[in-house]
């Protein structure tokens, strides 16, 4: 089988068989770059197993190049690594065989054949090995029809699915994000298989699971793998807060959509627009306190009231939960979630010159993001409303440019600073500065005073006077 393999990765791979013929090891190209180069994606680093001892076949590899390459390896796991070429990641592992024991992760390892090593590997199309030997160089090894698979666009997993699932619990989240990178169909019987063994997954770890969330969402259709996990019973486990969201209740004759689909829908929609999976990660929280915020209004139907004040507070637990970052990328997703109804809540009566300098202030330098989230937000299903809501997102817009480029409102700090003020009233850092701070930003976001050092600072002495302080210098 050809594998479209460059120049560069040519020469590397025959470096690699060369040295496995001098320590005369069985030796394998395997798994993801395999699959990868014969779906044509772009791959990463590429595993090497052999029939054998890997630490040694890496050192061997090391030994063709000049320079020679540092090799680091885990002699525990019997793996190693070596970086060739500034950009070539290559991993190393002997061949194996492995059992798991009921209650743990840990597999126990045995040297195996490069046929036991196929057996161990997760799916069909992972499972795809290329020969670097002598006797039959470039020859592929595909025991269980990974190639049909991938011309097919099927996950399939080669083994038993109750074996399989219970032995790696979070191969089932892989299936999931496979399915949702690649665009392919979970085979039934794999499918079934995470179905029933979906409680398995609390043995593994958050670090884990989280990674592939992210992969999920980094997906060209997210949806998908969040659909999937929906519906196998892993969401519920991993993310209860998003399963809270599914649903539709009905009462009096007064419905409300299904936010969960709704969350997806705009997760997809703001997907087509932007790779930033921390913006995405504000499309898949932006409504997720509407459950808690849910109320019924007689003669008048749902309300979500508050709901995006609280997500944002929300936002902090869920990070946490989740071992996702405690840093600014969570601050960027609290604020987008804080604010994602703002640009839009602004009606044709309300788009004061005011109102926009606030928007554009509490946006800052994220205004551009929540600008793309709040369209990505617009996805009822009444034609009229969606053409209605994006005339008057175009108009937000259209004002905030003109309002941008006369006040400069963004990324914009008010002339007279906190210091200023603590300075000319003998105060240390208190209350009343910040009383005096919002004030001052406040007149001038509402154009009661002038954007200058002047004005601000006579409304200072005037406010902070009003407040019984006395100028230091007076
Ligand atoms: N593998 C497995 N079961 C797992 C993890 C990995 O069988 N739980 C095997 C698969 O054969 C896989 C290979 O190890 O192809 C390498 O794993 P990894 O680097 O995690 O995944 P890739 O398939 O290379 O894909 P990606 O880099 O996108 O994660």
């Amino acid at each position: 089988m050809e594998i479209n393999c460059t120049e560069k990765e040519l020469f590397l791979l025959k470096k690699v068989a060369n040295a496995a013929g001098v320590v005369a090891m069985e030796t394998y190209l395997i798994g993801g770059f395999v699959r990868d180069k014969i779906i044509g994606r772009e791959t990463k680093d590429a595993d090497i197993v052999c029939v054998g001892n890997g630490i040694e076949l890496a050192k061997e590899v090391a030994k063709h190049f000049n320079p020679i390459p540092q090799v680091d390896f885990f002699k525990n796991f019997g793996t190693a690594h070596i970086r060739i070429a500034e950009d070539f990641d290559i991993e190393f592992v002997g061949a194996r065989k492995e059992s798991y024991q009921f209650d743990s992760r840990n597999p126990e390892v045995e040297p195996g054949t490069i046929a036991d090593d196929q057996n161990r590997r997760d799916f069909t199309i992972n499972a795809l090995a290329i020969s670097l030997n002598k006797k039959d160089y470039g020859k592929l090894v595909d025991p269980f029809n990974g190639v049909k698979d991938i011309a097919d666009k099927i996950i399939r997993i080669p083994l038993e699915p109750a074996q399989t699932f219970s032995d790696d619990p979070l191969r089932m989240m892989r299936a999931i994000r496979f399915a949702t990178q690649l665009n392919f169909i979970i085979e039934e019987k794999t499918w079934q298989g995470i179905k029933d063994s979906a409680d398995r997954i609390k043995i593994i770890s958050q670090e884990r699971i989280t990674d592939e969330l992210n992969k999920i969402i980094a997906s060209p259709k997210p949806s998908t793998g969040f659909d999937l996990l929906y519906k196998s019973g892993l969401l519920r486990i991993i993310f209860p807060a998003m399963v809270d969201l599914a649903g539709a209740e009905y009462k009096d004759g007064h419905g409300h959509k299904d936010n969960f689909y709704h969350t997806l829908q705009v997760l997809d929609n703001l997907s087509e627009n932007t790779k930033d999976l921390w913006l995405r990660w504000s499309a898949v929280l932006h409504d997720i306190a509407k459950p808690a915020s849910k109320k019924f209004e007689e003669g008048h139907g749902w309300t979500f009231h508050g709901h995006e004040a609280m997500g944002g507070r929300m936002v902090p637990k869920i990070f946490t939960k989740l071992k996702l970052p405690q840093n600014e990328k969570m601050r960027f997703v609290r604020k987008m979630v804080e604010l994602h109804l703002r640009p839009i809540s602004l009606t044709k009566e309300n788009i004061t010159d005011s109102a926009i300098r606030r928007l554009l202030f509490d946006a800052g330098e994220d205004f551009d993001s929540l600008m793309m989230l709040c369209n990505a937000d617009i996805t009822s299903k009444n034609k009229q409303k969606v053409k209605r809501f994006l005339e008057n997102f175009e108009l937000v817009r259209q004002r905030c440019k003109e309002v941008e480029e006369k006040d400069h409102v963004r990324n914009w700090e008010p002339p007279v600073t906190g210091e200023i003020i603590m300075e000319t009233f003998g105060l240390s850092p208190s209350k009343q500065v910040g009383i005096i701070k919002d004030a001052l930003k406040d007149a001038i976001l509402d154009g009661i005073i002038p954007n200058t050092y002047e004005a601000a600072h006579d409304f200072m002495l005037k406010k902070g006077m009003g407040m019984g302080l006395e100028p230091k210098n007076s």
